[in-house]
């Protein structure tokens, strides 16, 4: 598997620190809020289970599953919901936790549909932004760290869902999806 990677770009200790900081700052602005950390299946499985420890205090977990991309390169630019939450948001925070925003277009489905449902509070905290491919500007409140315009993977993050389980983020090689 780690011979498929070009070069790391984010490495562990890299992500543990990134992890601690964000974790940190959300416990100190969701104190007394109980909010609801959303986990976008399933590229930010991996991510959520850190953040939640670093958050390390009274918190929900939920999960969603919505998908932009399938098995193809490039995004398909339609966002379809595999898995909706199964708990009602109404008067809620909720922290969406993502591991990379990309053009955006997930997220901001994801806003536009929680803020329906009568969220009291949306943020979201993403790992990894790849600024270069925004098509839809969304605000993002809490972020790890910008990416370069490359095929990342790891940590969460996948081709043909595989290379999730790396425990850094690392550029694939081309020879591998060419
Ligand atoms: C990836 C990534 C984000 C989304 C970002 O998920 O995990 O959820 O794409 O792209 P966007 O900003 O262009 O919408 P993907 O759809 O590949 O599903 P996965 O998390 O199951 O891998
Ligand atoms: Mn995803
Ligand atoms: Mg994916």
């Amino acid at each position: 598997m780690r011979e498929d990677i070009e070069k790391v770009i984010v490495s562990t200790d890299q992500i543990h620190e990134i992890v601690e900081r964000l974790g940190k700052q959300l416990h100190d602005d969701y104190r007394d809020k109980n909010p609801i950390f959303i986990c976008i299946l399933k590229g930010a499985v991996i991510f959520m289970t850190d953040l939640i420890r670093a958050y390390d205090d009274l918190s929900e977990i939920e999960f969603m599953d919505v998908s932009s991309y399938g098995d193809a390169f490039e995004s398909s630019g339609e966002v379809r919901i595999i898995k909706d939450l199964d708990v009602p948001v109404n008067g809620r925070h909720i922290v969406i936790v993502e591991d990379i925003i990309d053009t955006g277009r997930t997220l901001a489905a994801l806003i536009k549909l929680l803020d329906s449902r009568g969220a009291a509070s949306i943020k979201i905290c993403s790992l990894l932004s790849k600024e270069a491919h925004r098509l839809i500007n969304v605000h993002v409140d809490y972020i790890g760290v910008e990416v370069p315009d490359e095929f990342l993977v790891g940590y969460g993050l996948d081709y043909k869902n595989q290379y999730r389980n790396l425990p850094f983020i690392g550029v694939l090689k081309p020879k591998i999806y060419e």
